[in-house]
């Protein structure tokens, strides 16, 4: 061991000495008062850690999920109704149908977010991930009606636009992969299907959020900051997904 680190090691104090023999032969006679100070601090954090998220995993089982319905698409009201009375300025189509992609966008990364949230945090937010996914299925569907019926008009150019525009094709890919989850986001559903085969059905919200953050970084112009953190966020909540399965395939 270089003579600098010897030193560092020492300075910490008698009983973190760096020589294994004397920390083997030590340790279990002798208290370490650093050590000991530093587990009480991880227990402690860990303790107050576990407390928090029990508290509001406590606090979240008694919310009911519904509500959330009439929440979520409160926006989307509030959006439509500024479009209706002049409230989104100079382009207010324009206006609608972004301020629709982002929330469907936003809501799209909350939901990619409950999983591993449960997995590192311990938060369990389960029971709202169901309402969430539908949410994001009615402001897609929204986003695409403004872009169909106020935006493009003409029903001639919707078919070329889909075609021509590859932010639009891979827009219209991440609508068309949420269309089964939405079907099939009912008790119903999950019976006929069977738990397997429906996990593996709903696992095409990996593809589509990638392909609604793609989306969102093609169509805006020059370099910007925003689309970049979405798909960076995007690929890291999926990517915590497949570090999962290679754990558990390699612990059999
Ligand atoms: C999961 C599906 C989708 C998501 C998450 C999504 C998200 C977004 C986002 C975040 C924006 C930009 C908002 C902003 O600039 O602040 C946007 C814009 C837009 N999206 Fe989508 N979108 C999706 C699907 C679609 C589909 C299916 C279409 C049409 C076929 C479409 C057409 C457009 C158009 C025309 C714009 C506006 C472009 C402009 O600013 O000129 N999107 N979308």
């Amino acid at each position: 061991m270089p003579a600098s680190s010897f030193m560092n090691a020492v300075s910490v104090g008698p009983c973190c000495a760096p020589n294994p023999e004397i920390v083997v032969s030590i340790a279990p006679t002798v208290a370490c008062p650093a050590r000991q100070f530093k587990a009480a601090i991880a227990a402690a954090g860990k303790t107050l850690r576990m407390g928090i998220t029990e508290t509001i995993n406590t606090a979240m089982r008694r919310i009911p999920a519904w509500p959330l319905y009439i929440l979520g698409v409160l926006p989307a009201i509030w959006l439509v109704w500024l479009g209706a009375t002049g409230g989104l300025g100079a382009e207010p189509i324009k206006a609608l149908e972004q301020g629709l992609g982002k929330k469907a966008l936003q809501l799209l990364v909350l939901v990619l977010a409950i999983t591993p949230l449960r997995r590192f945090a311990g938060l369990n937010l389960l029971k709202f991930r169901r309402a969430i996914g539908l949410l994001v299925f009615i402001y897609v569907t929204l986003h695409l009606l403004v872009w169909l019926v106020l935006d493009v008009q003409a029903p001639g150019r919707i078919w070329a636009d889909i075609l021509k525009r590859p932010y639009i094709t891979v827009g219209m890919t991440a609508f068309l992969l949420l269309i089964p989850l939405a079907i099939t986001s009912n008790n119903r559903s999950l019976r006929k299907l069977g738990p397997v085969r429906w996990r593996k059905l709903h696992k095409l919200v990996f593809p589509a959020a990638i392909s609604g953050g793609v989306h969102y970084l093609m169509l805006v112009k020059g370099w910007q900051i925003k689309p970049v953190i979405y798909l960076a966020v995007i690929l890291l909540l999926v990517a915590t997904r497949f570090i999962k399965r290679r754990r558990s395939v390699a612990n059999g």
